[in-house]
C-alpha cells in the first residue's frame, strides 16, 4: 500500500483535521467533484440530471459513527422522507446505508429495527434498500442484522469487498439469500492477515468472485441480481464478455459507480444497454469520506490542489 495511501487513510480518521478541513473555502470548492451538495436537494437535482441518459441512482448521506441510538434514530427519519420523496419525483432510487449509522456501535438490536422500518419504506416505494461494509470488524455483526432482516424482507441488497480473504465464503453462503450483492474492491485499511494487500490480489479476487456471481445468476435467473460497484472499465469489460458468453441479459445485473467518477462511461454504458446506477452522496460531515475518496487515487490531491489555487 503506497505511503500517500495510507496517510490519507490516517487523515480520514482524524478528529482535528475532520473539524478544521471542510471550514476551508477551496476545500468545499474540491469536494464538489464527488458531491453535488450537502444536502437531499441537491442529490435529487443531480439524480433528475442523470435520468435522461438513462441513469438511475442510489443516495447515502454521509456521516461517521455515532453517539446515541437517537442520533440513529434521526437518521431512520431522515431515509424515510428520502423514499417519500424520491417516490414523489418517480426516480427509482434506492439507498445505501451503514449499520453503524442505525446504531451498530451501540445496540445492535435497535441496529435490526432500524434496518426494518427503512426496508419496509423502500417495499412500500417500490425500491430497494443497500447495506454498506464497513472495516472488516463490522463484517460478522452487519451480516447478522443484515440476515434478520432479509428474513421478512426480500429488497435488501448488501455489499461483499474482494480485498477480504473472507469474502468468497461470504458470497457462498449468501447467494441464493439476498436480492442483490453488490461487489465492490474495499476502501478501508486492513490488516495483511485479512486481506490482500497487494492491489492486483484485490482486482483478481474481484473478477473470480463476480464469476461466482454472474454464474449463480445464469443458474437461478433474478436472484441474487449481481451488482458490480467498480470504476474499473476494463474488469468491467471482461465480466460483461463473460456474462454475455453465460446468456446472461444485459438487465439481469448492474454496474454503480460513484457520482464524479468516470462519467463519460456511465453515460457510455448506459447506451450500450448496461443498466448504470450512480451512488450519490450528500451531506454536512463529509471529510472522512471524502478523504477516502481521495486515498483510492492520490492522483485526484491535484484537484485539491487546483481548488486551492483557483481560488
Ligand atoms: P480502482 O481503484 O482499480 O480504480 C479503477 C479506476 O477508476 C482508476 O484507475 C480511476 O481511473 C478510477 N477511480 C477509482 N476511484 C477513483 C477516485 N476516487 N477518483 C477518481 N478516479 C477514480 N467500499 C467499501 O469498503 N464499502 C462499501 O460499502 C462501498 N460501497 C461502494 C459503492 C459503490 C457504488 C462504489 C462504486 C464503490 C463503493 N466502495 C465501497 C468503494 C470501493 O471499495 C473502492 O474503494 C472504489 O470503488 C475504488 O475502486 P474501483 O473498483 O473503482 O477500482
Amino acid at each position: 500500500m503506497s505511503v500517500a495511501r495510507n496517510v490519507l487513510l490516517w487523515a480520514s480518521r482524524n478528529k482535528w483535521l475532520s473539524h478544521h478541513f471542510p471550514r476551508y473555502r477551496f476545500a468545499q470548492a474540491a469536494v464538489r467533484r464527488f458531491m453535488p451538495g450537502t444536502n437531499l436537494d441537491a442529490a435529487l437535482e443531480a439524480a433528475q440530471r442523470l435520468r435522461p441518459h438513462g441513469i438511475g441512482t442510489v443516495f447515502t448521506q454521509v456521516g461517521e459513527n455515532l453517539a446515541t441510538l437517537d442520533e440513529a434514530r434521526a437518521e431512520v427519519d431522515h431515509y424515510l422522507g428520502v423514499f417519500d420523496r424520491v417516490a414523489e419525483l418517480s426516480l427509482g432510487t434506492q439507498v445505501s446505508i451503514k449499520l453503524t449509522h442505525l446504531g451498530l456501535d451501540i445496540d445492535p438490536a435497535a441496529t435490526t429495527e432500524n434496518l426494518r422500518t427503512l426496508a419496509q419504506r423502500a417495499a412500500d416505494r417500490g425500491t430497494a434498500l443497500f447495506v454498506d461494509m464497513e472495516d472488516s470488524s463490522y463484517v460478522d455483526r452487519t451480516l447478522d442484522v443484515f440476515r434478520s432482516v432479509l428474513h421478512t424482507h426480500g429488497n435488501l441488497g448488501l455489499c461483499l469487498q474482494s480485498y477480504l480473504f473472507r469474502t468468497e465464503t461470504d458470497l457462498s453462503d449468501l447467494l441464493l439469500e439476498t436480492a442483490a450483492i453488490r461487489l465492490v474492491k474495499g476502501a478501508y485499511r486492513e490488516p495483511a492477515a485479512v486481506a490482500f494487500p497487494k492491489k492486483a490480489d484485490v482486482d483478481r479476487s474481484y473478477e473470480q468472485l463476480g464469476r461466482m456471481m454472474l454464474r449463480a445468476a445464469a443458474d437461478h435467473p433474478g436472484k441474487p441480481k449481481p451488482v458490480f460497484g467498480t470504476h474499473d472499465i476494463a474488469l468491467l469489460g471482461r465480466l460483461a464478455k463473460f456474462a454475455d458468453a453465460e446468456g446472461i441479459a444485459r438487465d439481469a445485473w448492474e454496474i454503480h459507480m460513484l457520482y464524479g467518477i468516470r462519467s463519460a462511461d456511465q453515460i457510455r454504458l448506459a447506451q450500450a444497454g448496461h443498466r448504470v446506477r450512480v451512488l450519490i452522496t450528500y451531506g454536512e460531515q463529509w471529510f472522512p469520506w471524502y478523504v477516502r475518496r481521495l486515498a483510492e487515487r492520490p492522483a485526484n490531491i491535484g484537484f485539491v490542489l487546483r481548488s486551492l489555487v483557483a481560488r
